[in-house]
């Protein structure tokens, strides 16, 4: 897949260098904008428009295979100044090599972005983004990210497609894996800790990369789950639920935005003039540049919107979408449209000078080659690093159901019998998105495990659960036949004290392309967990996926179940810590899980009805009549190996609009180890001009407390987080009565409530 970039490079006529001290807007002591606008005023239309040109590189594709867009043009277009940005070009050696093109052949040298999607990680990896949201905590993830950045700018990256803030409520959706889950308000603060966790506090910094906070918008309520498919949603969801976690990456400064594939309301995301000219640009003054999706704009033409891919340059253009990511649009039409008039040269410049400010931003005019350090390079995959992602992947974990305490494991003595292909698997850990990670390289349970050598442990995998090869572009075959492995681990579960299963989702089983209509278990592992549970059901069952599973035998029958996610490199390390109760699990579901597909959307804000509840014994309230109407397990539910206890719930009754609202509550732990708890306050507005939901998350605390002790958790309610959004896009407070409740998961009902005036 290699092309020698650098020899193409190479080989490349060199033109005259320019002068750097010779050109104004390379003075670093000018303001930036000043410096901005002494470059576009040499800049012809056509090497403007260079700018809202980015390429693909021929490494990594993450898309579609690129159309009618050659090497050769490509490297044309480069040398001619009309590219702006390449994503997909990786290493030192290959960026400095597409760099030198851009800064020393083209007429004004302007350096090239690099984008690439370090979404958990670059080649150490975290686990995937849905994991570490279940950590709540914030400090972890925005180091998590700093490393991802620390990774990716030693290998020549600028500016990452990520985070990706997008809520969704649909367990299908193979991308919820990249997301913070269900919730707007945990939502917005992971996508701000993310932000700057990547952009760090100096833009300029060789390890700092700008963030792209995507899809906007919507992209995450597509129906029925399935990718890339319409949205068709209302204003209350769009303005209280889409928008909150990207206007928090706006105001934490995120300097790029990507739009989305899908449609919204009947327009596409790529040319919705609403979302990107009048809220994004408009209301939030956002100043930094949208990039399009993987050749959206191409797409609009394919939805429907656009009559050609000139017509769709024109609209996406004119709605906002400043750089056009691969569908070569605004390469081949916008000089032409300009000319006839049709795109105002306005709308160029200001996507021009958006471009250029992040670039000036990101140091790269005064030095194009600032991520381009050999030295550096090589500390990819540090110790400390390592270290790092150990640290995400233990707080990443949610123990979902000890029964009889069987967790955690006694460290001596005991034969422990481990089941499942993924316990062994050193590449699914991964997860999905780790393009630039080395394939088998994370720490399978079956290693982690066996660091704990005081007990028996004898593994069989029982049944494969993959046939064949596995890739990141490419559907998984899953083994439904090949039961030769059955006996032999039934054997080993019969003579073990305890199993430890394994089982769950491959880590390309989702993001991006991978919608389920089934969330149970794949391939034959349902059926070796019923197999195994019959001659031994001391079952621990350590779960691998990419989104909430429905899993209801396992919930009623199992009595240990460890949500383990795809926790990246450190896997099997994080997982033994925690069976072994060397890490003792904090972590809380950032969405919830459904008991069947039919449930989903499932998520906890959800509006009372009518008809909430069965008053008359009859069928008419809002329920199903084949299965309770609540989660499997709830949203921000999570144990511990302790156990803690809420009393004392505090709430000033009487508030005036615009005062404070003061909440305390004291937390003990009551069980006999330290233990986190995530400490969650919700409210509900109980009648207001735009019905509330039940419960919406409005605080959460992470307090520490060893065997005995007690710490009062303090919360402020202010007008941001009593508010909601109408459906124009109002921020409103209403006086009237709100009910606060707090605890260790959106079911808690310790509960109070006070009257804003
Ligand atoms: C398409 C995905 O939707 C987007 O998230 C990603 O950043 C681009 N491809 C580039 O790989």
């Amino acid at each position: 897949m290699k092309k020698p970039l650098a020899a193409v490079a190479l080989a490349t006529f060199l033109s005259p260098m320019m002068n750097a001290q010779t050109k104004p807007h390379l003075d670093p002591k000018k303001p930036i904008e000043e410096r901005i606008t002494l470059l576009m005023q040499q800049m012809t239309l056509e090497e403007k428009i260079g700018q809202m040109n980015q390429y693909n590189g021929f490494w990594d594709v993450t898309g579609p295979a690129p159309q009618g867009g050659s090497a050769e043009k490509k490297y044309e277009h480069l040398r001619k100044g009309w590219v702006g940005s390449m994503l997909n070009v990786r290493g030192v050696e290959n960026v400095r090599a597409v760099q030198k093109i851009a800064v020393e052949q083209t007429r004004l040298g302007i350096p090239l972005i690099i984008g690439f999607d370090v979404i958990h990680g670059y080649k150490t990896l975290s686990p995937i983004p849905l994991a570490e949201a279940a950590s709540w905590d914030l400090d972890a993830i925005r180091r998590s990210a700093s490393v991802a950045a620390d990774e990716a700018s030693a290998a020549g990256i600028d500016w990452t497609f990520g985070p990706m803030v997008d809520i969704s409520r649909d367990a299908r959706w193979g991308r919820v894996m990249e997301g913070a889950g269900e919730d707007p308000y945990l939502g917005s603060k992971v996508a701000a800790a993310r932000v700057k966790g990547f952009q760090g506090t100096d833009l300029t910094s060789p390890s700092s990369i700008a963030a792209c906070a995507k899809h906007f918008a919507a992209y995450g309520f597509a129906e029925g789950g399935r990718d890339y498919n319409t949205v068709d949603i209302g204003n209350a969801t769009l303005y209280n639920v889409v928008l909150p976690p990207f206007e928090a990456a706006r105001n934490a400064g995120v300097r790029t935005m990507m739009n989305a594939f899908n449609l919204l309301n009947g327009i596409p995301a790529t040319g919705n003039h609403l979302l990107q000219r009048d809220i994004l640009k408009g209301k939030w003054k956002f100043d930094g540049f949208v990039v399009s999706d993987w050749a959206s704009i191409g797409e609009m033409v394919t939805h429907g919107y656009a009559a050609n891919l000139a017509e769709a340059a024109e609209k996406a253009a004119e709605a906002g979408s400043d750089m056009d990511m691969e569908a070569s649009a605004y390469v081949t039409h916008l000089a032409q449209l300009v000319r006839e008039g049709k795109v105002q040269e306005s709308v160029i410049d200001d996507a021009v000078r958006r471009i250029l400010r992040v670039k000036f931003e990101l140091g790269l005019f005064d030095n194009p080659y600032r991520r381009c350090d050999e030295a550096r390079e090589k500390t990819i995959g540090s110790k400390a690093h390592h270290e790092a992602v150990l640290d995400m992947a233990r707080k990443s974990i949610v123990l979902l159901r000890n029964e009889g305490q069987l967790l955690p494991l006694p460290k001596q003595g005991k034969k422990i019998a481990l089941i499942g292909a993924l316990a062994a698997d050193d590449n699914s850990p991964l997860g999905s998105w780790r393009i630039a990670s080395d394939d088998h390289t994370a720490v399978s349970v079956l290693a982690g495990m066996k660091r704990y050598d005081g007990n028996k442990l004898v593994y069989e995998k029982g049944a494969d659960l993959v046939k064949g090869e596995t890739a990141f572009t490419k559907e998984l075959v899953f083994n439904t036949t090949d039961r030769s492995g059955f006996p032999s681990a039934l054997k080993a579960a019969k003579e073990a004290d305890v199993v430890v299963m394994v089982l769950g989702e491959h880590g390309f089983q989702s993001g991006e392309g991978r919608s389920r209509t089934e969330l149970g278990l794949p391939g034959l592992q349902q059926e070796l967990l019923e197999e195994v549970y019959k001659v031994n059901p001391n079952i621990v069952l350590v779960l691998n996926n990419g989104r909430p599973l429905a899993l209801p035998w396992a919930a009623e029958h199992i009595p240990a179940i460890v949500e383990a996610w795809h926790l990246g490199t450190e896997t099997g390390n994080a997982v033994a810590e925690v069976l072994y109760g060397d890490y003792n699990p904090g972590g809380k579901l950032p969405m919830s899980f459904p008991r069947n597909v039919g449930q989903v959307p499932m998520y906890y804000g959800q509006f009372n009805t009518g008809r909430p509840v069965n008053t008359d014994q009859n069928v008419f309230w809002s329920h199903y009549t084949d299965t309770e109407k609540t989660p499997l397990f709830v949203f921000g539910h999570g144990l511990s190996y302790t156990q803690f206890s809420y009393q004392k719930l505090e709430v000033g009754r009487q508030q005036k609009k615009g005062q404070p609202v003061n909440v305390s509550v004291t937390v003990t732990n009551t069980g006999k180890r330290a233990g986190r708890e995530v400490v969650q306050l919700y409210i509900r507005d109980v009648a207001a001009s735009l019905t509330r939901p039940v419960k919406e998350l409005k605080g959460f605390e992470l307090v520490d407390l060893q065997p005995g002790e007690s710490k009062t958790v303090r919360f402020v309610l202010t007008d941001k987080e009593l508010g909601f959004y109408d459906n124009n896009g109002n921020y409103l407070v209403e006086p009237g009565v709100f009910n606060v409740f707090v605890g260790g998961s959106s079911a808690t009902s310790l509960e109070s409530a006070f009257t804003l005036e």
